[in-house]
């Protein structure tokens, strides 16, 4: 089974490189599942339901979120009726939408997906282990699903492989989103789930994390804001992890980072060939 999660889109750019190279990467690869998150789709700032719509149009089968999900106040409204909408499941109780739910990929395959946000140098939150530990439980692979990907939001890179290493061999992917920079430590462990600490931004790279440099460069050069952030404007990069998954097990076979366009180095999984 081929699984492609992509990381936050931010702004204009992301979005449009996800509607002009998406659906070409589906149909040419013939993916079974994709996950993108969404949480800077609007100006970097949320997403608003027209564009969950856009995304899904694309070729996506859900959007993650994180600490940005509610940015844009109508998430509050349309997380209640977009199923393919997920928002951090340890937000607190009584949050609007729903941060894990069932899939069913194109092969057939039952896909489990979980959003999580971790807690280190983010906000006080329930804790994400005992909300993910309760998730797998409640539909456990090779029994109610046939794969389960975490998105663990989350800034610090200890925090997402303590999560990777207490889910390995339970789950198919933990990877990681809100940093939008790609880490270079794709890897498969000792229990078969795959693993990355970030899988980046569909943005525009030649920023500071894909809103315009100036504003962000000028507040830690001289500590007064002298303007609202806005996305970067350049051409976008497509960027994220691809997973080949066995479909017997559920756990991982294969794992590759993923970069087109814009100013990152470009990389294909060499097994989608
Ligand atoms: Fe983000
Ligand atoms: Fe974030």
């Amino acid at each position: 089974m081929r699984l492609l999660f992509l990381g936050d889109i931010v702004g204009r750019p992301g979005r449009a490189v996800v509607a002009n190279l998406l659906p070409g990467l589906v149909d040419r690869h013939r993916l079974d599942f994709v996950i993108i998150n969404g949480e800077n789709a609007a100006g970097g700032f949320g997403i608003t339901e027209e564009i969950v719509q856009d995304v899904l149009d694309a070729g996506a089968d859900v959007i993650t979120t994180g600490n940005h999900a509610f940015d844009q106040r109508e998430a509050l409204v349309f997380a209640e009726r977009q199923p393919r909408f997920l928002r951090p499941v340890n937000f607190p109780a009584g949050t609007p939408g729903r941060g894990a739910n069932l899939f069913v990929a194109r092969n057939g395959a039952r896909v489990l997906v979980v959003n999580v946000m971790g807690r280190v140098f983010m906000d006080a939150l329930d804790d994400p282990f005992a909300a993910l530990d309760r998730e797998v439980a409640a539909c456990p692979l090779g029994e109610q699903a046939d794969a389960i990907v975490i998105d663990f939001h989350a800034e610090a890179t200890s925090e997402k492989q303590a999560a990777a290493h207490h889910l390995d061999g339970r789950v198919s992917l933990v990877v990681g989103t809100h940093t939008h920079v790609p880490t270079a430590d794709h890897r498969i462990l000792p229990g078969g789930t795959a693993y990355q600490s970030d899988a980046g931004m569909c943005g525009d790279y030649d920023s500071v994390l894909g809103m315009e440099k100036e504003e962000p460069v000028r507040r830690f050069l001289t500590k007064i804001p002298s303007g609202r952030f806005s996305p970067a404007s350049g051409e976008g990069t497509l960027c994220g992890i691809a997973v080949e998954i066995d479909e017997a097990t559920g756990l991982a076979k294969a794992v590759a980072p993923l970069a087109i366009g814009g100013v990152l180095e470009q990389r294909l999984p060499p097994f989608w060939a």
